[in-house]
């Protein structure tokens, strides 16, 4: 298995282009089931979920072809089968994003339970409650889950807490619909924008996409669309954090500052200079890190992918701050790793993190647990004292493509060993 090893106090300096959003693209794919036709996609990511979600339509009968390298095309109207199969979701829980386009389109969908992963049990209840709102029949046996639907009826949906991929199984779902749908408490994240965004171009009539009530007016088919994916917010501001940490100079460009105020704003409040553009970024690190409070929440609030990130740079901060994780129940695992590291870090009761800034990290080999927790450990060999190997950095790859070249050009010391 590939590890990353890295020899750290470089300061970032120069330029980096951002790739495609990959939560974006995942539901724009599974969008492809819903139409007969060619569905061209551009500014594809070339990350491992990517590949998982085009293994998936391939295996349900779709034709995806890569064109040229970001160039994805998917057509749907081979599509003969209506099974997720285990060994394919397993791999990536946002298989998930298959069920609702399934039914919708098929009146039928058999996908396996997606399972949990290491920063919680991520259930997907208030996906299917939705779908049995609409009229589809649920039933899960031996790890599988069943929908049943002559066609779905458009309802009112009302989501417990906001889900992501809860509210894009539905928006996709509801499209197809008979009549009129109502999601509400719907997350707002600008992936959820882009994917109604991208339907309304196929077709779909939807409304308040980016607000807690989403309507949906259901049509009979959708058409192809040529879509281009918007670009990755979680990378911006993980290039932001890195270029902070390292006391860096990095002008990060093809990115949408738009959608990272709440990264902006806290990285601000660090004392790093953060200089917006139209379409790109500028942050200059300072030499000394003030030590702030974070709270993860739902869009528009901080984004819970960027807490790992964040707690690497609040290591090295000039006191104390507290991060209080309320997505996601287990989401402090690199906590452990980064304290291999010299960092002063105690957890209580699971999702509040008080971090203590220390002088320095000291390189350690440490183990990345999932993704965005890779992304932290790869911050904490930038900035700590010697060289650091990082294991199992197949989590990373999942969501952040060639990173350690994009880091190489802004001279950091990194490379892979196979
Ligand atoms: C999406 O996951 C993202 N993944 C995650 O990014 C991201 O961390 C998360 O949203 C929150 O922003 C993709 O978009 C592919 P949720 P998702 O449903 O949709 C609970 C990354 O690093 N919940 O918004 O699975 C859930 O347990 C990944 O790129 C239920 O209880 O997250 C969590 O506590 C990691 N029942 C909260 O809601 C449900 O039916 C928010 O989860 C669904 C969710």
């Amino acid at each position: 298995m590939d590890k990353i090893q890295i020899i750290g106090g470089s300061k970032l300096q120069g330029e980096v282009t951002i790739s495609g959003a990959k939560n974006a693209a995942l539901p724009l794919i599974a969008s492809s089931i819903l139409v007969n036709g060619k569905i061209n996609f551009t500014n594809v990511p070339d990350l491992m979920d990517i590949r998982s979600i085009r293994l998936l339509l391939e295996d349900l009968g779709a034709e995806c072809n890569v064109l040229s390298p970001g160039c994805l095309e998917v057509d749907g109207s081979a599509i003969h089968k209506i099974e997720a199969q285990y060994d394919l979701v397993r791999k990536m829980r946002a298989s998930i994003l298959v069920l609702g386009p399934l039914v919708a389109k098929f009146g039928h969908a058999k996908v396996s339970m997606p399972g949990g992963c290491a920063i919680g049990a991520r259930p997907v209840n208030m996906h299917l409650a939705g779908l049995e709102a609409l009229g589809a029949t649920i039933s899960i046996e031996h790890g599988y889950i069943e929908a049943k639907a002559d066609r779905l009826i458009g309802n009112e949906i009302y989501f417990d807490m906001p889900t992501v991929t809860g509210t894009e199984n539905l928006m996709m779902a509801t499209t197809l619909a008979k009549g009129k749908s109502i999601l509400r408490n719907a997350a707002r994240e600008p992936e959820i924008v882009a994917l109604a965004q991208a339907l309304n171009q196929m077709g779909a009539k939807i409304e308040g996409a980016g607000t807690a009530i989403i309507t949906v007016e259901g049509v009979d088919k959708l058409h192809p669309a040529d879509i281009k994916i918007i670009p990755d917010r979680i990378e911006t501001g993980t290039f932001m954090v890195a270029a902070a940490a390292t006391e860096g100079d990095v002008l990060i460009k093809g990115c949408e500052p738009d959608h990272i105020g709440g990264i902006i704003s806290k990285l601000k409040a660090t004392g790093a200079l953060v200089e917006t553009f139209k379409e790109s970024i500028r942050v200059k690190g300072s030499r000394t890190v003030k030590s702030i409070d974070i709270k993860t929440l739902p869009y528009p609030g901080f984004p819970t992918d960027m807490q790992a990130q964040f707690m690497t740079l609040m290591t090295i901060a000039n006191g104390n701050s507290m991060i209080h994780e309320s997505v996601f129940e287990n989401r402090f695992i690199h906590a452990n790793e980064l304290l291999r590291m010299g960092a002063d870090i105690s957890i209580t009761n699971g999702n509040l993190a008080s971090i203590r800034g220390v002088k320095e990290l000291q390189a350690a080999p440490v183990m990345a647990s999932d993704l965005r927790a890779s992304a932290s450990l790869v911050i904490a060999g930038l900035i700590a004292k010697g060289t650091t190997l990082i294991s199992r950095v197949y989590h990373m790859d999942r969501g952040y493509e060639a990173i350690e070249k994009k880091l190489s050009l802004l001279g950091a010391d990194i490379k892979r060993i196979t």
